[in-house]
């Protein structure tokens, strides 16, 4: 067993009340939510991370059920929900395609009716972002993404408690931060918008066919202008990380993209790897981030099929020397998933 390292008892993020305001909501895509409600999720999340971290967590969901569909994998978000709801006195309810009707035998609206009989709350990850919208309009309970092809929500709430914590500030205008690689993807997409609604200053590198879509920089612009957010997007991965305190990236192909996609991808993506260089064109100190799994070395299966077609035995959109250096916060990020998404379910559920 390897210690590990001490947490950081005082967070930067100041008290506020204003998530029991959020009581009933969907959480559905960062877009449908102010500056000051993500806020005041984060700084609940503080506020349970530091209970909990202290031992004397108190159960505000006590009888509460949480339903968990996941068409696709997960280790971090479904843990997170699993372990924020037993943290705080719910119960929840695994369910995948393979052991149920979902999808193949019975509508999503149908489910989202026959599951608001059983639970006060369906956590949803998939493909389609219309699915997860659908289920919520059609359920009387929150409705949680935990991640479709468009949007990864949750992870948002903890890539920013884990930068405000880093940077040692509760003011997300403050952070700098890029993004280089797959940038049209789930990740690349709320990076953008999360950061474009919080008012930091963000960057997205990634060649032309990889960038966000028209209709996403628009949104993105858009609550730009309410936030004085500070936004490129380019191709020039240099420019992106001049000055970055944070460097984030995300796997080259993502779940449900055929393996044939590798080849092409590495090719794309190859001048946007996040390597002892890149990492010396950020700010001094930079902090490494990424959503994980990662492909770093090659010890997984993916990894070493990545390897063998790309030629990077090394790792993959992140080097082996950066995953494995002091800068990479990852799994300081994959801790918080948990204090996030139960701030988010104590700030939708509880009485
Ligand atoms: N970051 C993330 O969503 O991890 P999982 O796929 O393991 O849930
Ligand atoms: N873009 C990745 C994120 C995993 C958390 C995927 O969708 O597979």
């Amino acid at each position: 067993m390897t210690s590990r390292p001490e947490p950081a008892h005082a967070s930067p993020i100041a008290a506020d009340q204003a998530w029991q305001r959020l009581r009933g909501r969907d959480f559905l895509k960062e877009l449908d939510f102010t500056a000051a409600e993500l806020m005041s999720l984060l700084a609940l999340a503080a506020e349970l991370k530091q209970e909990k971290l202290d031992g004397h967590e108190r159960p505000r969901l006590l009888g509460k059920t949480i339903a968990l569909i996941f068409e696709k994998t997960s280790t971090r978000t479904r843990c997170a929900f699993e372990v924020a709801a037993y943290d705080q006195g719910a119960h929840v309810t695994f369910l995948d395609p393979s052991s149920s009707q979902i999808g193949h035998k019975e509508s999503i609206a149908d489910t989202a009716r026959v599951l608001s009989r059983f639970y006060d709350g369906i956590e949803f990850r998939g493909k389609a972002q219309d699915t997860v919208e659908q289920l919520a309009a059609a359920a009387d309970v929150p409705v949680y993404n935990g991640l479709t092809d468009e949007w990864h929500p949750t992870q948002m709430l903890a890539d920013f408690l884990t930068m405000l914590e880093t940077a040692g500030t509760d003011d997300p205008r403050e952070l700098r931060y890029c993004y280089l690689g797959d940038a049209r993807s789930n990740m690349g997409n709320s990076l953008l918008v999360m950061g474009a609604i919080m008012g930091a200053d963000v960057r997205i590198a990634a060649p032309p066919e990889l960038q966000p879509s028209a209709e996403v920089i628009g949104l993105a612009e858009d609550r730009a202008a309410e936030s004085g957010a500070r936004i490129l997007i380019t191709d020039d991965p240099t420019a992106a990380l001049s000055g970055a305190a944070f460097v984030h990236t995300d796997i080259w192909v993502s779940m449900g993209e055929p393996k044939s996609a590798w080849a092409q991808r590495a090719e794309l993506l190859r001048p946007y790897r996040v390597d002892a260089g890149a990492m010396a064109s950020a700010a001094p100190d930079a902090a490494f981030m990424h959503c994980l799994p990662a492909v770093h070395d090659t010890t997984t299966v993916v990894g070493a099929k990545a390897a063998d077609i790309t030629g990077l035995t090394d790792g993959i959109e992140v080097s082996s020397a950066v995953f494995d250096s002091p800068a990479n916060r990852a799994f300081d990020q994959a801790e918080n998933r948990l204090h996030t998404i139960k701030a988010v379910l104590v700030a939708t559920l509880s009485s």
